[in-house]
């Protein structure tokens, strides 16, 4: 059923950098929004999904306050709607068009449906939405922009065996830590992790997230999409998760020298 138009309080328009394929799947991808959207939510638990969407509670990150939130997908008529059944903002209707715009471009258009405002507040309602939707897709087209390069990356032959990469002096190293290095055709970051120097690869294992913007914490990287956590010694899984890291090539330092190299041998 279509919402009331007099409760409509606004729409929003935009071109995004990204195929519609990759929008339906950060549609139904609930558990990015703590983590990449981190300064709108603090938190979500899942209550059902399904491939036409899902119902889950959702935290707010400034109201400290849940909202019951239903997210359902009209494939066919290529729109959704974002329905908060309970909690903050109970009885809004989000319903967003999505019109494929060429490779990798999606037009979008977003009407917010709000009952029972004010004329008066009207205006300021329009402005809040509008403000945090502006973000919200700012924040999932990077994603989305980002993990569309992972994919066709993977569909382009490695080059898994190469020379030593000489990075330069451990001391020299030390002050550009950690440090982002292309290295077989991949990416890999070197950290120092209780003492010693290891790399690890930018790719999270999940979705291709960046874990060369991901802070290392007890020896730990934590991805900023969806909050996985990974030992950069190990590459395992620290939650439980049945995931690991990818290959990364192995540090040597020349005792004599101090001069580091990352050797191909460990990268498959
Ligand atoms: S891409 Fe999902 S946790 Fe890294
Ligand atoms: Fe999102």
């Amino acid at each position: 059923m279509q919402p009331e138009p007099a409760n409509r309080v606004a729409v929003y328009r935009r071109t995004i950098a990204a195929s519609t394929a990759r929008i339906w799947e950060n549609v139904l991808d609930w558990e990015h929004l703590p983590h990449l959207h981190r300064t709108s939510f603090s938190g979500i638990a899942l209550l059902q999904q399904s491939k036409e969407g899902w119902q889950a509670q959702v935290q707010q990150t400034s109201a400290r306050k849940t909202s019951l939130v239903d997210v359902r997908l009209e494939r066919p008529q290529r729109r959704y709607f974002t329905r908060t059944l309970d909690g903050v903002g109970a009885g809004s209707e989000i319903l967003t068009k999505l019109n494929p715009a060429g490779k990798d471009r999606t037009e979008i258009e977003v009407q917010f449906f709000v009952p029972n405002v004010p004329s008066e507040l009207k205006a300021k309602v329009a402005e809040a939405y509008i403000r945090l939707y502006a973000q919200l897709w700012s924040e999932d087209e990077a994603m989305m922009v980002h993990r569309q390069g992972v994919l066709d990356r993977r569909r382009s032959p490695d080059a898994n065996v190469g020379a030593p990469l000489r990075l330069g002096t451990l001391a020299e190293i030390r002050q550009r830590l950690p440090l982002t290095v292309s290295f077989c055709r991949r990416r890999f970051r070197v950290a120092e992790v209780e003492n010693e120097l290891m790399a690890h690869p930018v790719e999270c294992p999940h979705w291709g997230g960046p874990l060369d913007e991901a802070p290392i914490e007890d020896g730990q990287v934590v991805c900023p999409w969806h909050g996985y956590r990974f030992s950069v010694r190990s590459g395992k899984s620290c939650d439980g998760r049945q995931l690991q890291l990818g290959p990364a090539p192995r540090v040597r330092i020349d005792a004599a020298t101090g001069s580091v190299d990352l050797l191909s041998d460990s990268v498959d």
